[in-house]
């Protein structure tokens, strides 16, 4: 059994991450910005019974990860597992999206958990032991209008794993992406005001109406958390895991093009980008 940081775990992803990590029998120690916010997960450890600590630790802060990990380690001695999911979004085209919000973007998403990365390696790599799983998304793998400033983010998220991968092979350390698609978290719930009518407001339709569409038959969070299991459980040294129902299928969309094809969707009638997603994707998306 681990000692496994999550970051991020008061909603989505890390709080399922945490419970079904925690459900595996592995010490866990919940990370999140706001201990307040940590009362469903703190609900079910008690009920269950669940290995389950929580930590404050935001990833944006040097002195808030360092003194996170320096309790951790005192208290547990020290980390085998971290899953870097602390993240947030930010649609919009490039024209419309101020840079002070690609920089947050990036800080969270791609600083962040930079961050969190450092402050464990000395240790994982001393002891020649332990796993860094990093979960991006499949806009790691596409770039579709309008979301550059996430993309961005994660694209950078997964070259800096692909590196680190190989950087840390030769002390048994292992990297895994997990990338997921559309899964019913706040990230994709959370309603939010529409933006007026403006020269992009074709491509935000599209991205909305994918979005609609997929969470019809929504992807619970646990989805995801399952691959994160797998992989601490497991052995493996595969570095990307597509994750969520259509993880795959999403990114499959993308491959299966050349560069052109994938920008002439830009550009593409509605009727042409509809029958695209429904032959790709399967998905019904009537604009
Ligand atoms: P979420 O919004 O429920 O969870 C994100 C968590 O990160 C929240 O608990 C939030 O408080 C935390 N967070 C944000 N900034 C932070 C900071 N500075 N320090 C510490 N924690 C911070 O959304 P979800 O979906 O669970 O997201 C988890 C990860 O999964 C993110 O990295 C996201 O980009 C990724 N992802 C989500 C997808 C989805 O469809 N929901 C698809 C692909 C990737």
């Amino acid at each position: 059994m681990s000692i496994v940081l999550v970051t991020g775990t008061s909603t989505g992803i890390g709080l399922a991450t945490a419970i079904t990590l925690g459900r595996a029998g592995h010490t866990v120690v919940a990370a999140m910005r706001n201990l307040d916010r940590g009362g469903e997960i703190r609900d079910v450890a008690s009920k269950e019974m669940l290995p389950i600590t929580l930590v404050q630790l935001d990833v944006d802060n040097d002195s808030s990860v360092d003194n996170a990990i320096k309790q951790i380690t005192k208290e547990k001695g020290q980390i085998d597992v971290l899953v870097n999911n602390a993240g947030i979004a930010g649609p919009g085209p490039v024209e419309e999206v101020p840079i002070t919000v690609f920089r947050q973007i990036m800080e969270t998403n791609f600083f962040g958990s930079l961050r969190c990365i450092k402050a464990v390696l000395p240790s994982m790599r001393e002891r020649q032991s332990g796993c860094i799983i990093n979960v991006t998304s499949v806009a790691g793998q596409l770039g579709a209008s309008p979301l550059a400033a996430y993309a961005s983010s994660k694209w950078a998220f997964e070259g800096l794993s692909e590196c680190l991968a190989q950087e840390l092979k030769p002390f048994n350390v292992r990297v895994a992406i997990v990338e997921p698609g559309t899964i019913a978290t706040p990230m994709t719930t959370t309603p939010t005001p529409a933006p007026p009518p403006g020269p992009y407001s074709l491509h935000r339709r599209r991205i909305g109406a994918l979005f609609a569409a997929s969470l019809k038959t929504p992807t619970s969070p646990f989805e995801v958390a399952k691959t994160i299991r797998d992989i601490v459980d497991g052995t493996s040294s595969r570095l990307r895991y597509p994750a969520g129902s259509d993880g795959a299928a999403l990114i499959q969309w993308r491959k299966c093009k050349t560069d052109e094809e994938w920008v002439n969707l830009g550009a593409a009638s509605d009727a042409e980008w509809e029958a695209d997603v429904e032959r790709n994707l399967r998905l019904d998306v009537k604009l």
